[in-house]
């Protein structure tokens, strides 16, 4: 009897040194796409400012830390990608459950300094890259909802130093243009070199080449077949989502810069069709060039996220539900969508289920979406993925397996990127470490 008894206790101390093997491997997992906590050392007394990792500038004024202490130790996190939402468990959906799409997050939690407070009359003031995220982007708190993040306490961004900095010819230009058209205006990447451009192309022209230069071509316009033969078989996207008013602040912006700079390009060699060269390392030059912040005062230490709202889709439910879910620990049901920073970390309704928080229905658009489960049975870790779209209903079900580390990896390489072409392209270079 007492033998059984400790054969027992062994085997259940077994049992869970398993489960505490899997959980570990988890949690390791998610460590290694999580964005490195940095650890800054703050000088008190005087002003600091820092540059992070991923751009994000700090600045901190002598008395920003109520402190005798000499230095502050701080350990900062910058979000800019999907990979490392999912791995933080991160999530861009508000407490009441609206939708968002974000730019990017910021965490700053001081070290070994439980009780330090931000001098409200002199807080860290964060300069934050944007990175392109379409439409009128708002600042959110992060509120712990039950073990899940979620954003709460919107606040309008001061657009002013976004946009009043800078004209809309060249904001559009960076964020539309810039990944292949160079800022020097003079040096051809993977489109041609723009400066002077008004000088041997007429306004209508470029207006209706910008828009839609596929159409031109197909139609035969001499000159867009002319510049495709030299430059295929890269196709310059269509803009239609542009206003005429849009693209010809776009082209204003070119010509004063054009005289600013004094740019010196002249209209190509029109029966020449050798591809001019592109270089990589200029590309990325280009759009660092563009790059633009979001300014706010971090008051609390606590989460930050900037986001837009994404509201003006009908409502539509969801229900997951995952097979045999009461046999795993820590299952965590995910939708990513594939060409937006819009991740949502769905809620347990149920034995089996998942849906939205916190009602079954909200605005999601109606696109293409990555659905990922994880979870742990003893010592294995299992996965799923389920590359989907969604629609008016939507119910899916998912089968987790034992996954290799490689397929997990994968997964998360294609979440790394930003998303979507077309979009995010004037930073696009800037998110990888
Ligand atoms: C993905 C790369 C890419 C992006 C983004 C892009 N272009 Fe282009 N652009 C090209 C390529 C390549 C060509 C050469 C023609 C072709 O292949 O269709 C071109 C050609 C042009 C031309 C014709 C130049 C000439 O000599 O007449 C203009 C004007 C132009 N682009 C403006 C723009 C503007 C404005 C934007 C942003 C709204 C933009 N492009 C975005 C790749 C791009």
């Amino acid at each position: 009897m007492r033998f059984l008894l400790f054969f027992l206790l062994i085997l259940s101390f077994l049992w869970q040194a398993c489960q505490q093997d899997g959980v570990a491997a988890l949690a390791e997992w998610r460590k290694r796409y999580a964005p490195l906590p940095q650890r800054l050392l703050v000088p008190t007394g005087r002003d600091t400012s820092i540059t992070c990792q991923n751009g994000t500038i700090l600045h901190f004024c002598k008395n920003t830390f109520l402190t005798s202490a000499g230095s502050v130790a701080l350990d900062v996190q910058e979000v800019t990608n999907r990979a490392e939402m999912v791995a933080l468990r991160l999530n861009t959906q508000m407490s009441s459950g609206l939708i968002l799409e974000s730019e990017g997050m910021l965490n700053i939690q001081p070290v070994d300094a439980a009780g330090l407070r931000i001098n409200p009359d002199c807080p860290i003031r964060v300069e934050f890259p944007a990175r392109g995220v379409p439409g009128y982007p708002w600042l959110f708190e992060g509120q712990d909802s039950s073990g899940v993040l979620r954003w709460e306490n919107p606040q309008r961004l001061d657009q002013d130093s976004l946009i009043r900095g800078v004209e809309k010819g060249k904001r559009l230009f960076c964020w539309y243009c810039a990944a292949c058209h160079s800022q020097n205006l003079d040096e051809a990447l993977t489109g041609p070199a723009l400066g002077n451009i008004q000088q041997y192309r007429e306004l209508d022209w470029l207006v209706r080449f910008t828009k839609n230069s596929s159409r031109m071509i197909a139609a035969g316009d001499p000159l867009a077949v002319a510049l495709w033969n030299r430059y295929k078989p890269v196709i310059m996207p269509d803009a239609e989502f542009l206003s005429n008013e849009d693209v010809q602040s776009i082209y204003r912006w070119i010509a004063e810069e054009s005289k600013r700079q004094g740019a010196k390009n002249q209209p190509p060699d029109q029966t020449s069709t050798a591809r001019d060269s592109i270089n990589a390392l200029k590309v990325v030059q280009n759009t660092l060039m563009c790059l633009q912040y979001y300014k706010f005062p971090y008051t609390t230490f606590q989460w930050r996220n900037i986001d837009v709202f994404v509201d003006n889709y009908p409502e539509v439910g969801l229900q997951v539900q995952v097979q045999n879910a009461s046999e795993f620990e820590e299952l965590n049901v995910v939708l990513v969508y594939e060409t937006r920073k819009l991740v949502i970390d769905l809620s347990p309704s149920g034995r089996s289920n998942f849906t939205l928080h916190p009602y079954p229905q909200a605005r999601l658009p109606q696109e293409p979406v990555l659905l990922m489960a994880f979870g742990v049975k003893g010592r294995q870790l299992f996965s799923t993925e389920l590359h989907t779209r969604i629609s008016a209903e939507n119910n899916f079900v998912l089968t987790l397996k034992p996954e290799k580390q490689e397929a997990i990896d994968a997964l998360f390489e294609f979440l790394k990127p930003p998303p979507g072409p077309g979009r995010n392209g004037c930073n696009m270079n800037t998110e990888t470490r």
